[in-house]
């Protein structure tokens, strides 16, 4: 018996319903348009994964923050990117881009489900000179290669080492910066991996949806890639 995305394609393909829709353009109508309850950017891309980050200042006090606009962008060398926006609460950039610019390194450590209340906690806006993970009591393990430490808890960090940053288009005063940085060190833990390789029911990664909702797994589909 065929599954229902066979079936479709044996009977001449999928052809879409008839909509209907709304479209606007950011530029005229930004990110709430008329009809919507609130700003619809974050929920356009979902589910995100969140680079949860660990940095560190030339004063070597250490910062821990989520961005959900990261992500892996390349393999080899494996490199991935997070991009701060708008400003610290106290004017200036915000920490993670702040300390990058002071110490070009950061770990990324993976946000799972059960990190989702911490993990939220750590996106307070706190004074610069205030340590995060230790205000949100995230346990921290100096890292091997760079100089900000991991997320004990978290079952993967790349420890990586910046490359670049990059000024991307903002508008107004608030700045949109990307930090894309080269992954030197890796650990998986040993809990997440079976028969070789990373478990997903294991590792129970978190997604991050729009507004306040997130997502961890629901069903997981297997399919080869074609020749
Ligand atoms: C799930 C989640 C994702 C976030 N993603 C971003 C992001 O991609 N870019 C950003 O500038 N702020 C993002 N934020 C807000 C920052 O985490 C927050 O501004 C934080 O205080 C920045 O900290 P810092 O000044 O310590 O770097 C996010 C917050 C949450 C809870």
């Amino acid at each position: 018996m065929a599954d229902t995305f066979t079936r479709n394609i044996r009977a001449g393909g999928i052809r879409p319903r008839k909509v209907t829709s709304m479209e606007f353009d950011p530029a005229v109508d930004g990110m709430k348009p008329p009809g919507m309850a609130h700003s619809v950017y974050s929920s356009l891309v979902t589910p995100r994964p969140i680079g949860w980050i660990s940095t560190i200042s030339a004063a070597g006090v250490a910062n821990l923050a989520p961005y959900s606009f990261f992500n892996m962008v390349a393999a080899d060398p494996p490199t991935v990117v997070f991009c701060p926006g708008g400003s610290h609460v106290d004017g200036g950039p915000k920490d993670s881009l702040r300390n990058v610019m002071e110490v070009p390194e950061f770990v990324f450590n993976l946000c799972t489900v059960d990190l989702l209340e911490v993990m939220n906690l750590t996106s307070a806006n706190l004074p610069s000179g205030v340590d995060e993970m230790k205000h949100a009591g995230v346990a921290a393990t100096p890292s091997v290669k760079v100089r900000p430490p991991r997320v004990a808890a978290s079952p993967i960090n790349l420890e990586c080492e910046v490359v670049q940053i990059v000024d991307l288009p903002s508008s107004g005063e608030a700045k949109n910066t990307m930090v894309i940085g080269k992954a030197v060190q890796i650990r998986i833990s040993d809990d997440v991996i079976v028969d070789g390789m990373v478990d997903w029911q294991r590792l129970r990664p978190l997604g991050r949806l729009g507004y306040f909702d997130y997502a961890g797994l629901g069903e997981v589909i297997t399919l080869p890639r074609p020749g």
